[in-house]
């Protein structure tokens, strides 16, 4: 039986590069790469030699006869990928005992500056768009780097934004713990750039400064009543159960029967599926303690996710909706909507589709349920007598033939105590560099910051305040060696100019 890739893959690649048969698909050279839900391990070609599983910082890949019942249906996903190969598509017969011969691994030459010595280069935010551009530098023996983080504690939303119950993917974290431990890297914790030391100084004192970021803020909600006690965003709720410093102290009123949540990308799933788990399953996690204190003692018996499109258009991706159902938490779909789920004509969303139908008619456990609603958009927020939500109401949408939403006259009033609006995260913009207030990112030619006047020298962004704030942690990795090339072949031409400064102040 084939081997497979299972919910906690973070999309780095890792595996296609250690696969000896080129099975994995889509490779980060393949058109879909950025685009695709998960990756494929093509039954038909796997020798099962086990290489991609010792590659895979998360675990993700388990041999077929070794899936656990709630991940058997990542053998049919996998299958139902390559049932129907494209008519043009080349497939080699393979020798099970074929191996590719290993490689002779050689290490990088130090990278050549005008003068010779070593090259500086600072760093901004330690999450994994930082860690994977600092193991690119760490290549080359002459690359010192100095890493900048505002918070306590190193990652980013490896740490901060990953579910406590995803503890599978929370191992990457050990990926970069590994990173971290080169002599060639420090990183310094509790120091904000711009706040405790200016950009200027930065770049005065490094041949580069990378600016990873990350997305800090979320869109915000903009209908009458957004700003209501009770409307808060998932941002807060993810970082409050995670122990994030910004948000510890928050507090959430989970004694309403019913919470609402605003769009149903993944992000709503993990907040969902958090709300309705049973509090023990998440004692021997790494949830806060407050948290977990709140959520023994919630009284919420529904959760709400609410999509503005079809349920065929949803924004969470296919392996995270099986990790859910699949997981044990109880699903349903709004009865209006059940009706209309419809078909598709790609494997992805038709499977979708069916798990939702699927769950919809399961009997259901004991305790809080997700219900699943579509073609709703949030269009004012309700409040009670003391100031705070009461209600939401939505405007229901229909979806045009080209795929458009487009609002109706009718609306749904849906009665709760708490929405938390989970419509995507946003840059925020910085002194000293420029800024795309349309898509919240940093202007960029890929990697290079390009400012009013062109390219500013010496200048580098990666992750999400690079791209925007879409896609998975592995993700960062192919970004951030995008840069690295970048700032490679800047130094190769020249282009960068020597610290003015001495290097540590
Ligand atoms: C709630 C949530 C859950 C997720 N779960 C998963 C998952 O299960 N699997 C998966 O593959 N992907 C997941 N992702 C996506 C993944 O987390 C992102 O792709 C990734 O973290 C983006 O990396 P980044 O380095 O660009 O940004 P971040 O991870 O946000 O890192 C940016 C860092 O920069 C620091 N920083 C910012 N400004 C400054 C400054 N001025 N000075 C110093 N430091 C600064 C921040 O404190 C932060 O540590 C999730 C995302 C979210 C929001
Ligand atoms: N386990 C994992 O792998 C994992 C976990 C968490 C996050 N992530 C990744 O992190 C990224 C961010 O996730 P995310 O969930 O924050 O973002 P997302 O996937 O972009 O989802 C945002 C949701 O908000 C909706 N939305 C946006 N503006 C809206 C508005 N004005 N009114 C109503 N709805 C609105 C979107 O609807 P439309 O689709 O109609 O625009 C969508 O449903 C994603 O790439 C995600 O895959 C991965
Ligand atoms: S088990 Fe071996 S052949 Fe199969 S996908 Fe993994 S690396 Fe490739
Ligand atoms: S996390 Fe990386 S190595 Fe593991 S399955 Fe996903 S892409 Fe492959």
């Amino acid at each position: 039986m084939p081997h497979v890739v299972t919910q906690a893959c973070c999309g780095d690649a890792s595996c296609v590069y250690a696969c000896p048969v080129n099975c994995i698909h889509p490779t980060p050279d393949e058109p879909d790469f950025l685009t695709s839900e998960m990756l494929y391990i093509d039954p038909s070609t796997c020798v099962d030699c086990g290489a991609c599983v010792s590659a895979c910082p998360v675990g993700a890949i388990v041999p077929g006869h070794r899936l656990a019942d709630e991940q058997l249906r990542y053998l049919d996903v996998n299958a139902a990928h390559y049932a129907e190969p494209e008519p043009d598509a080349v497939r080699f017969p393979v020798d099970p005992g074929w191996r590719l011969p290993l490689a002779p691994i050689q290490k990088p030459k130090p990278l050549q500056v005008p003068g010779g010595g070593d090259v500086e280069v600072a760093v901004v935010g330690s999450g994994p768009s930082a860690m994977y551009a600092a193991d690119e530098l760490l290549r080359y023996p002459n690359v010192r780097i100095r890493m900048y983080e505002r918070l306590d504690r190193p990652f980013g939303l490896a740490r901060f934004g990953v579910a406590p119950d995803h503890l599978s993917t929370r191992k990457v974290m050990r990926l970069f713990d590994d990173v971290a431990r080169n002599p060639n890297l420090e990183i310094l914790l509790n120091t904000e750039i711009g706040r405790d030391i200016s950009l200027a100084d930065l770049r005065a004192r490094s041949h580069a400064v990378i600016w990873a970021g990350g997305a800090e803020t979320d869109r915000r909600l903009q209908i009458p009543g957004a700003d209501v006690a009770g409307v808060c965003s998932a941002t807060e709720f993810v970082g409050w159960y995670n122990g994030h410093p910004d948000f510890a102290d928050r507090t959430f009123d989970l004694s309403t029967p019913r919470v609402v949540i605003v769009g149903n990308g993944n992000v709503a799933l993990d907040v969902a599926r958090i709300l309705t788990a049973d509090p023990e399953s998440l004692a021997s996690t790494s949830i806060s303690r407050e948290a977990l204190t709140a959520l023994r003692a919630s009284k919420v018996e529904e959760v709400m996710v609410v999509g503005r499109r079809d349920a065929g258009a949803a924004a969470f991706t296919l392996p995270e909706l099986i990790g859910l159902i699949d997981g044990g938490a109880s699903v349903t779909v709004d009865a209006g909507d059940l009706a209309q789920l419809g078909t598709a004509s790609d494997t992805v969303t038709a499977t979708k589709l069916d798990l939702l139908t699927e769950a919809a008619g399961a009997p259901h456990r004991d305790g809080p349920v997700i219900r699943f609603a579509f073609l709703r958009s949030p269009h004012e927020i309700v409040s009670g007598a003391n100031g705070s939500v009461a209600g939401i109401r939505f405007i229901r949408n229909e979806m045009s033939p080209a795929g458009a939403v487009v609002p109706t006259d009718r609306f749904d009033d849906v009665d709760t105590g708490l929405v938390l609006t989970s419509i995507g995260y946003r840059g925020l913009a910085l002194p000293g560099l420029p800024f795309d207030e349309a898509r919240g990112v940093i202007p960029n030619d890929a990697g290079r910051v390009v400012g009013d006047d062109g390219p500013m020298p010496g200048m580098y962004v990666t992750g999400w305040i690079k791209r925007g704030p879409s896609g998975f942690i592995g993700t960062n990795k192919t970004d951030s060696a995008d840069t690295i090339a970048s700032f490679r072949a800047d130094l190769e031409a020249g282009l960068l100019r020597a610290p003015t400064q001495p290097v540590r102040p």
